[in-house]
């Protein structure tokens, strides 16, 4: 995992190609601009309606990545089941081609991000979203609105910790995870690769999994 790209203030503007141009892309976009990259154009077969800026197909795109060294780029497209989530990370991995691609990470301003945290590549932390010490990220993930990663937790490549979502301390979830909006994972639960956790639900260190599946034995939660 590396630790690299982040934009401070002061820093000069810097473009980037966002791939996909969907509703998160919006959000990856408005942060991505916040911080100091200019979006150059966006990448997506299906006409965005909303965009003024250019659009390349996914093949334009990868014309433009083999010609252009050192292109960056970002994955702006979500993601809300495990294999949309697999998906989207093997098109990070497509653009990274063989790592002549860079992708930054991205960090709202309003997000708090312990600074002996550590962040991968093309990971995505938006508004609210909060990171406490010693937490892990890997590359691709998104922390999406509001969510909170507590101490010592370690978040596989491109899972999606949903808006609202608090993983208490030393939590391990595996990659391509999917942590449905409000839920809560107690200290210590350990959630393999490719899991789907369920909205609003709560999942006790019990429920610890040993194999890919769907939590089914979590509870609403009732507030
Ligand atoms: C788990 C999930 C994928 C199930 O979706 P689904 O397949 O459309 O659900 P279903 O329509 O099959 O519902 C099946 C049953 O589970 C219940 N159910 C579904 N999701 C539930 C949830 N999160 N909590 C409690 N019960 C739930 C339904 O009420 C239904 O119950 P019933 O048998 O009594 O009718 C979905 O609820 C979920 O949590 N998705 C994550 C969404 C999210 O957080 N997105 C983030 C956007 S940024």
């Amino acid at each position: 995992m590396k630790k690299m790209n982040i934009l401070f203030e002061g820093s000069e503007r810097q473009n980037i190609v966002l791939i996909g141009a969907g509703g998160h892309a919006k959000v990856a976009a408005e942060i991505a601009s916040m911080i100091g990259f200019d979006i150059t154009s966006y990448v997506d077969d299906n006409k965005a309606l909303w965009l003024d800026s250019p659009q390349w197909t996914d093949e334009v795109a990868q014309q433009h990545f083999r010609t252009i060294k050192g292109t960056q780029y970002f994955i702006g497209l979500g993601g809300q089941t495990v294999s949309s989530l697999q998906k989207r990370y093997q098109l990070f991995l497509k653009y990274a081609d063989g790592n002549t691609s860079i992708s930054p990470i991205l960090i709202h301003p309003r997000a708090v991000v312990s600074e002996s945290s550590r962040v991968g590549m093309g990971s995505l932390i938006c508004a609210g979203a909060i990171v406490q010490p010693m937490a892990e990220i890997g590359n691709c993930v998104i922390l999406n609105t509001g969510s909170i990663i507590e101490h010592d937790c370690r978040i596989g490549d491109g899972t999606h910790i949903a808006p609202g979502a608090i993983i208490l301390g030393n939590v391990t979830i595996g990659k391509h995870c999917m942590i449905g909006s409000g839920a809560i994972l107690l200290p210590g639960v350990n959630i393999p690769n490719d899991t789907l956790i369920k909205a609003n639900s709560l999942t006790k260190a019990a429920a610890t999994l040993t194999a890919p599946t769907e939590i089914t034995t979590s509870t609403t939660r009732t507030i």
